[in-house]
């Protein structure tokens, strides 16, 4: 073998000695309690025919976008879906990207400058600690949805302060107490720029998020909403100032270096909302559903504080958390395993997500099956 093959496949071998080979997964008839598809939108018929009379209003409707936003990919539709996502979001303006990931890069590599201090949660999602990596501010984390430790750090910063958080987090399911943090951020002088990921179509009225939720929408400098989770699609959406927007414009290189996103891709996140918006029904039934798991469970399991639809289950240890995994999958459910370092060593666990299309019936006999083994 070359020296190259040789040291990935080394490489490789190392990662499989410690239960931390990732591969990818074939289609699967287990049940979903996995994806974070939270309220069946990416396979809603409903919307389906939706996106189907929006797109049959468009026959000449490009298949791909042809470039990047500045050059040739830019669409009327996609300003007018970007005023109206704003409008919808109670926000001066909005930017596309092509994913959360994207945007996350794009904002937290491009507005902190050099001198400007930059300050995460701890659990923020690698996105966003991508994106401080890449710029030139000083960075700075603090205990997780911990106001003590972040008021510390808030003393020490300099220059521009940008505090980086999330309204669900992905691999705990809790959120922030929002209000004391723009509370504490006003007191510094600080930026909240808010990741909705997992809260996006989930929280707030018709899924608005926990900003709408609260009505703290003035209070906020970023909101980040992606459409790639309950929305059902893919995507994200910036959400802030005009100021906000024409910066990202200029300097974001995630924005700036990237083909637009499809026509499609634009009319199945505009008709989700329209979905959403005549269904304010859904995040109830979903907060229902998520009850109804937490009550089947034993007290014994070590179930993490959460009322979104990431409920995790700690099982200690690499080894013993994939066979946990396993063994739910040969009783036919889909659920993740989470290992550490993603998470905390002693802290890896089962990453259960409930959808509104899970039967109650599944609810009951996943629960059932976690009580009997772990
Ligand atoms: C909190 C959070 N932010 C951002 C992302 C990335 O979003 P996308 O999948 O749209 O790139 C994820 C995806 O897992 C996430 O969990």
């Amino acid at each position: 073998m070359n020296t190259i093959e040789a040291f990935l496949a080394s490489q490789l071998t190392n990662l499989q000695s410690k239960h931390l080979l990732r591969a990818l997964k074939p289609d699967s008839d287990l049940v979903d309690f996995s994806s974070n598809d939270y309220l069946g939108l990416a396979h809603c018929a409903e919307l389906k025919q939706l996106i189907d009379e929006e797109l049959n209003k468009y026959p000449d409707y490009l298949i791909g976008s042809t470039g990047s936003r500045l050059i040739s990919g830019n669409t009327n539709y996609a300003t007018e879906l970007e005023q109206w996502l704003s409008a919808q979001h109670n926000a001066q303006a909005g930017l596309l990207f092509n994913s959360g990931y994207d945007a996350n890069l794009g904002v937290f590599s491009s507005i902190p400058q050099k001198g400007d201090t930059i300050i995460l949660d701890e659990k923020v999602h690698a996105c966003i600690i991508d994106g401080a990596r890449l710029s030139y501010a000083t960075r700075y984390k603090f205990m997780h949805n911990d106001l003590g430790s972040l008021e510390q750090k808030l003393k020490v910063a300099r220059g521009n302060i940008f505090i980086g958080i999330e309204s669900i987090y992905s691999m705990d399911g809790d959120s922030p107490d929002l209000k004391a943090m723009v509370e504490l951020a006003a007191k510094y002088n600080a930026n909240i720029i808010i990741d909705e990921a997992h809260g996006a179509g989930v929280l707030g009225y018709c899924g608005k998020g926990l900003v709408s939720e609260l009505g703290l929408e003035s209070k906020v400098f970023v909101r980040i909403h992606t459409f790639g989770k309950a929305i059902g699609s893919h995507g994200a959406i910036v959400l802030g100032s005009t100021n906000l927007r024409d910066f990202l414009i200029n300097t974001a290189r995630s924005f700036i270096f990237t083909t637009a996103a499809p026509f499609h891709s634009l009319v199945a996140v505009k008709m989700a909302y329209h979905y959403l918006n005549v269904h304010p029904e859904l995040q109830k039934l979903l907060r229902d559903k998520i009850d109804l798991f937490k009550s089947k469970l034993s007290s014994r399991i070590q179930l993490l504080e959460s009322s979104a639809p990431i409920q995790s289950i700690i099982v200690e240890g690499n080894e013993t958390v994939v066979a946990a995994a396993e063994s739910l999958k040969k009783n036919g459910f889909s659920v993740g395993a989470v290992r550490s370092p993603t998470v905390e060593k002693g802290k890896e666990r089962l990453r259960i997500c409930l959808h509104l299309f899970n039967s109650d019936e599944d609810v009951a006999r996943l629960a059932n099956e976690i009580n009997q083994n772990l």
